[in-house]
C-alpha cells in the first residue's frame, strides 16, 4: 500500500507526535514547512509593518492563486481566497440574480447545513422553494430524478460532493451534465474533496466551487478558495465590494474583470502562503496517491468496525471516501469522541445542523465520523479499532 515513506511526512508534521488524528475532514495536520511559512511571514510583518510586507508578497500570492488553480483544472483568474468555506458559498449564491416568487433552487440530499441556511433564508424572503432532489438505492444523488425535475423555474443546482457526515461520493460530474444540458448554474460543495480525491472543475461542468484549505489538503485555518467560472463570472454581482473587487473610478463601480470580484483586499497573507506550501505539498505528492491510500486505510478501518458487536458503520454509497461514519448502541456519539479522545485519539461527532435534509431523512440525530488521511498508518487504524470496540463493549 506504501508508495512513498509515510514516516517521512510524518516526522514532518508536528501533530503527529502528540496522539493519533482521525479528524481530517474537521480540521487536518499541518505540515512543519507550512507552519514556518507562516511564522516566517509574520515576523516578517512584525518587522518592516504588515502593509510594507505585503508589498513584497504580492507575486508570492500570485504563485499560490496558480497552484491552487493547477490543483482543480482552473486558471487562476478563476481563484478568489475567502476566510471560509462557507463564506465563499454564500458570496456566490448572494451574487446571483435575485430569486422570485415560484423560483426554485435544487440541493442534494447531503447539502453541507450551512448552505442549506443561506439558500433557505433568500428563499423564504423571496417565496422561492428549496426542493431535495431524490437519492438512488445506494443514497447518493440520482441523476435521472433531477433531470426529471428541471424545469425554467428552477435557478440553481447545489450539490455537495463528499458530505460531511459518512464516505459518500456523489457523482457531481454526471450532475453537471444535467445542469450544462439545461443551462443551469450549478455550485458544488468540495470541503471535503480538496487535497482527498482529484477534482477537475471541467469534467465536473460546475460554475462555482469552493473548498477550505484546512481540511485534507493540511492548509491552515481561515483559508478556503473559491472557483468562478470564467464566463459565469459576469453574470455575478457580488454583495459587497471594496477598493480591489470592485472600487468607484469616476464616479462608477468598476467590479473586477476576475473571481477577485469576491475576494475581500483585507485578508491575511501569512495564512495564504501556507495555503501555497500546502498546495505545494499536495501537488508534489500527487492527489492520486493520496486517494488510493486514504481508500486502502479507510476500507480496513470500516472492515474493523463492521466486525465489532454494536457498532454500525452508517456510511452510504458505492464509491467511498476517507470518511468513516458510526455510531455506537446505546451511546451518542459525542460520549464517543470524548471516550476517544481520553485516549488520545482524536475524532468528530456530527449533529442534524451540518446535514439537516439526510440525518433527518435517515432519522439520525448524531454520527462519530473518522476521517482518515494518507498521514495515518495501519497501526493507528488498529488502535481506533480497537478502542472503538472498548467503548462499545462498555456502552
Ligand atoms: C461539506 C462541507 N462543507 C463545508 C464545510 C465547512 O465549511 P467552513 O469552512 O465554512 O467551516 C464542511 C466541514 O466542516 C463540510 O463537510
Amino acid at each position: 500500500m506504501n508508495t512513498f515513506d509515510v514516516e517521512e511526512f510524518r516526522s514532518e508534521t508536528p501533530g503527529c507526535e502528540s496522539g493519533v488524528h482521525f479528524n481530517h475532514s474537521g480540521a487536518s495536520l499541518p505540515s512543519r514547512s507550512t507552519l514556518e511559512t507562516i511564522w516566517d511571514y509574520l515576523r516578517r510583518e512584525a518587522a518592516d509593518g504588515p502593509m510594507e510586507a505585503a508589498n513584497g508578497a504580492s507575486m508570492l500570492l500570485e504563485d499560490v492563486r496558480a497552484g491552487a488553480a493547477s490543483l482543480i483544472g482552473a486558471a487562476p483568474d478563476e481563484i478568489a481566497f475567502m476566510g471560509s468555506g462557507s463564506a465563499a458559498w454564500g458570496a456566490a449564491f448572494a451574487a446571483l440574480p435575485p430569486l422570485a416568487a415560484g423560483d426554485r433552487i435544487l440541493v442534494g440530499r447531503q447539502e453541507w447545513g450551512d448552505n442549506l441556511a443561506t439558500m433557505q433564508a433568500a428563499a423564504a424572503r423571496a417565496g422561492a422553494r428549496i426542493e431535495t432532489i431524490p437519492v438512488s438505492e445506494d443514497g447518493s444523488v440520482d441523476t435521472s430524478a433531477l433531470a426529471s425535475m428541471i424545469d425554467d423555474r428552477v435557478r440553481l443546482v447545489s450539490l455537495t460532493w463528499l458530505p460531511a457526515n459518512g464516505g459518500l461520493i456523489n457523482d457531481a460530474a454526471a450532475v453537471g451534465r444535467v445542469t450544462k444540458a439545461a443551462g443551469i448554474p450549478y455550485f458544488i460543495d468540495a470541503a471535503q474533496a480538496l487535497g482527498h480525491i482529484p477534482i477537475d472543475v471541467a469534467a465536473l461542468g460546475c460554475d462555482v466551487l469552493k473548498a477550505a484549505g484546512r481540511k485534507f489538503l493540511r492548509g491552515p485555518r481561515g483559508t478556503a478558495i473559491l472557483y468562478v467560472r470564467r464566463e459565469f463570472q459576469q453574470q455575478l454581482v457580488p454583495p459587497y465590494m471594496d477598493v480591489v473587487s470592485g472600487p468607484i473610478v469616476d464616479g462608477v463601480v468598476t467590479i473586477r474583470n476576475d473571481a477577485r470580484r469576491f475576494e475581500a483586499s483585507e485578508n491575511s497573507p501569512a495564512l495564504l502562503l501556507g495555503l501555497g506550501t500546502a498546495i505545494r505539498q499536495a501537488r508534489v505528492l500527487g492527489i492520486d496517491v493520496v486517494h488510493e491510500r486514504i481508500t486502502a486505510l479507510s476500507r480496513t478501518l470500516r472492515d474493523n468496525l463492521r466486525g465489532i458487536a454494536k457498532v454500525t458503520v452508517r456510511d452510504l454509497g458505492t464509491d467511498l471516501s476517507g470518511i468513516v461514519s458510526f455510531t455506537i448502541d446505546g451511546m451518542p456519539s459525542s460520549e464517543v469522541r470524548a471516550a476517544l479522545a481520553e485516549r488520545q485519539i482524536a475524532i468528530g461527532a456530527n449533529g442534524v445542523p451540518y446535514t439537516p435534509l439526510d440525518m433527518t431523512a435517515r432519522r439520525l440525530d448524531q454520527i462519530a465520523r473518522a476521517s482518515v488521511s494518507y498521514l495515518n498508518t495501519s497501526s493507528e487504524v488498529a488502535l481506533l479499532s480497537e478502542a472503538v470496540a472498548e467503548i462499545a463493549a462498555r456502552a
